[in-house]
């Protein structure tokens, strides 16, 4: 999802000399294949929007190939970044990178001030060490070798693009299948996980995309004035929060579903709240664009235009 908002804003701001590669073409989790890639490709700036992702299902169901899998990724790319000469990184971590209690809205300082959540503590662990490897090289490799790798920790994230898999996902793209489903098959009512009372933040990708694009073409001045050596990541949100009841309303609304809405307080609610403060970047001059319900819109049209077999793909 992320990596294809990245190449759609690159190229509407003009670039045309990207180089991808999917998952299937190049396994970030091999060393020697990702040696080679660098070595080939000699990239000048590297966007890394590959990681193992899921809702809290996955992370509780696969924590060791969470942990793994992030860190063998950005281990390979960070590293191998550095060894081919290139300056510029961008490295996406994400809000659970914060302690589960962390004050709200949740600042850049509030990084290893406290205990992380369970459920997702692995992949947490692995973003929090692709913060540090990033400012590790920056410190170490800044001044001889000019390296200046960035990080952004986005919020909840949706958009054309997402996995809708049904045990798989993330809240957003899972209520819009459910809700679809249960409009097709005329289902009275939907059970969705917890209270319904935590509040999450959501981003559409596409705000994402022109946040990671602004950050790699910010000046290392600006950027390192917003920064610290060790602090060195920023965060990026809309700046407000909802509960995930009026989100499941919301989304009703759009895929126009009109049964009942129940929840289930017998399973996990995850952290009570989760805000980003997201005031360093928008000082530097970005503020996301799409509103909830448009960009849930826009999430809606694009998973109509997905085939069922095509939900699972995960
Ligand atoms: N989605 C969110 O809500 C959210 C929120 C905050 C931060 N982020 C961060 O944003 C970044 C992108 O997430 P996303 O939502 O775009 O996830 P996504 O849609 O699942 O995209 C991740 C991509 O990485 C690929 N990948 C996984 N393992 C790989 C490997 N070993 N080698 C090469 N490619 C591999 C996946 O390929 P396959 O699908 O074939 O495995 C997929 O194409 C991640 O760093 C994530 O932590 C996401």
């Amino acid at each position: 999802m992320v990596g294809s908002a990245i190449v759609r804003e690159l190229e509407r701001k003009g670039y045309t000399n990207l180089v991808v590669r999917t998952h299937t073409e190049l396994d970030l989790s091999n060393q020697a294949a990702v040696q080679s890639f660098f070595e080939k490709e000699k990239p000048q700036q590297v966007y890394l929007a590959a990681a193992r992702v899921g809702g809290i299902h996955a992370n509780n169901t696969y924590p060791a190939e969470f942990i793994y899998e992030n860190l063998m990724i950005q281990n390979n790319v960070i590293h191998q970044a550095f060894v081919t000469g290139v300056q510029k990184l961008l490295f996406l971590g994400s809000s659970c990178i914060y302690p589960k209690l962390a004050p709200q809205p949740m600042s850049e300082d509030a990084l290893l001030s406290g205990k992380l959540e369970p459920t997702n503590e692995p992949y947490a662990i692995a973003k929090i060490a692709g913060i540090k490897m990033c400012e590790s090289y920056n410190r170490q490799y800044g001044r001889s070798h000019g390296v200046n790798y960035r990080s952004l920790m986005p919020t909840n994230l949706y958009g054309p693009g997402d996995n809708y898999h049904s045990e798989n996902s993330h809240v957003i793209p899972a209520l819009i299948r459910r809700f679809h489903e249960a409009k097709i098959n005329q289902l009275d009512e939907v059970v969705i996980w917890g209270t319904g009372t935590p509040r999450r933040e959501f981003l559409y990708v596409d705000d994402l995309a022109r946040a990671s694009v602004f950050v790699m073409e910010l000046a290392k001045e600006k950027y390192d004035q917003a920064t610290t050596p060790m602090q060195s990541h920023l965060n990026v949100g809309v700046g407000c929060d909802l509960t995930i009841a009026e989100l499941a309303n919301i989304i009703a609304s759009v895929v126009q579903y009109s049964g009942k809405i129940v929840f289930d307080p017998t399973k996990p609610d995850g952290s009570p709240r989760k805000l980003m403060q997201s005031t360093r970047l928008n000082d530097l001059g970005w503020e996301a664009h799409v509103n909830i319900r448009d960009g849930i819109e826009k999430a809606y049209l694009d998973f109509c235009r997905l085939k069922p077999n095509q939900f699972d793909y995960k």
